[in-house]
This record gives C-alpha cells, structure tokens and sequence, in this order.
C-alpha cells in the first residue's frame, strides 16, 4: 500500500513537471483544503529544497500568505542557513499581520538564525508616494536587496479570495472580474491564459525581476487552487513548484 502510494506521488511529480515544464516538483500527499498539517508538509518540503540548494551568503526573498508562514515555521538553521540574508518580497499587500512578508522574514531568519532587512511601506499607495518611497535611500538599499535575491520563494492564491481578503477597493475588485483574473501572486493578478489584468501598487520584486533568480519556488496546494496554479505558470515564472495532491491531481485532470 505504502510502495502504491509513493509511486502515485512519483508519477504524479513527473507529470506535472512535464506539463508545466518545471526544473523541480515536489508533491506531499493529502489536500491542504481540507487538512492544514498537509501545509506543514508543503513548508516542510520547501525546507528540505533550500537545505539541498542553499548557499552561504545568498539573499532569500519571501512572500507572504498562509502557506509562507508554514514555510517559516518549519524553517531550521542547518548549515549556511544562519549566514544568509532574508527579505520580504513585496511591501505590504493587505494581509494580515502575521501574514505579511515583514512578519514571515523576521520569523524565517529567527529560525535560520540568520540576518533579515525588512520593507517598511504603506499599503496601498498611492501613485505619488509610490515614486517617492522608491527613491528613499534606506528603502532603496533593501529594494536591491530584494531585485537581486539568489532564491524567491513564493505563494499562489486564487484571485478573488485573495482580492476579498485584502484592502481591495470596490472599484478594483470590478475590475478583477470583469477580466475573469483566477490566480494571484506578488500582488499580480492572472487570467486563465496567465496574462496580467490587474497590479496591486506597492514596492518590491516585480515579475519581471524573476528571471534574475536562479530559484524561484512556488508553494501553493489545495484543489481550490488548481486554476490559480495554472494560470500563474502559463507563462513560466517560477522554475519549482511544491504543491499537495490535491491541487496536482485536479490540475493533471483539468488544465
Ligand atoms: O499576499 C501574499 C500572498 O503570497 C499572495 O501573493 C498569494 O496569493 C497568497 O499570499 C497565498 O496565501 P495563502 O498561502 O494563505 O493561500
């Protein structure tokens, strides 16, 4: 029984690799939807992924989200960990604190044992203080920080859950739907054909930063977030994805 299994999971890792044409795919079993240690698996994984590719010295971006906190607080100090360099990806988005980049940086360093820079940003800007902000020496310094991060290490959630559960104005929430955006991530949001239809404003790694990153680990699980995956590697962003057998199997089946 327990042979069948890891060989699912096996088959499972190399068939959404192939599809989305990823360099590394882990896949924990169990869906995140219904149990929240299957969370902790995916942190866990991330954990492990780092522990294998992790170098001294590097600067580790980080997102912030439900599943990011998992990642920190499964996050140990093995060797290097404590002599890397830990950011937050993006300024405020909306969440919660204890799901804000600042919060998971601080507490993912804690456990590294490691040194972190942290974004201090109002949210949501707007357009003058946005380009007033990005000039500030002290922002700055940590801005390039972040632009030049060795791993990124990431959420994807579905749009419109992640528009309600953030300060998203009347307006912009329209217009999320009316673009019929399905995925989120970095504050970007995705239409099923994985183009942009709407930008939250705020200061940090912009999509177009990525391709500087060698890593760039996507973790996100939960069958409610098959679509959101799929419309996030449309074009290719991310070159690792841990993810749970929910989302895999639905987005095997679906997309
Ligand atoms: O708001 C930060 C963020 O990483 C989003 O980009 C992403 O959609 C979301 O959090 C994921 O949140 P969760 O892990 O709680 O589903």
């Amino acid at each position: 029984e327990f042979i069948k299994e890891v060989t699912g999971i096996k088959v499972l890792e190399q068939q959404l690799k192939d599809k989305l044409n990823l360099d590394y795919v882990v896949v924990v079993p169990g869906d995140s939807d219904e149990l929240n240690w299957v969370k902790q698996e995916m942190g866990k994984a991330c954990v492990q992924y780092l522990k294998d590719h992790m170098s001294p010295e590097q600067a580790i971006a980080i997102t912030g989200g439900t599943t990011m906190a998992s990642v920190a607080q499964m996050m140990t100090s093995f060797k290097g960990a404590d002599q890397c360099l830990y950011v937050p990806a993006r300024g405020g988005l909306g969440e919660r604190v204890e799901n804000q980049a600042n919060t998971i940086c601080a507490e993912m360093a804690k456990k590294a044992k490691g040194d972190y820079r942290l974004l201090y940003v109002p949210d949501p800007l707007s357009e003058e203080s946005y380009k007033t902000i990005k000039e500030e020496p002290s922002i700055k310094e940590v801005l390039d920080i972040i632009r030049h991060a060795d791993i990124v290490i990431h959420g994807v959630g579905d749009a419109l859950t992640m528009a309600q559960r953030r300060k998203t104005s009347p307006e912009q929430l329209e217009l999320i739907q009316q673009y019929e955006a399905v995925g989120e991530a970095f504050g970007y949001y995705f239409n099923r054909m994985g183009e942009i239809v709407h930008k939250v404003r705020t200061v940090g790694l912009q999509l177009e930063d990525l391709n500087r990153s060698r890593h760039v680990i996507a973790v996100a699980g939960g069958r409610s977030k098959a679509q959101a995956i799929a419309s996030y590697f449309q074009p290719g962003q991310s070159n690792v994805l841990i993810t749970d057998e929910g989302a895999a199997q639905e987005l095997i089946r679906d997309f």
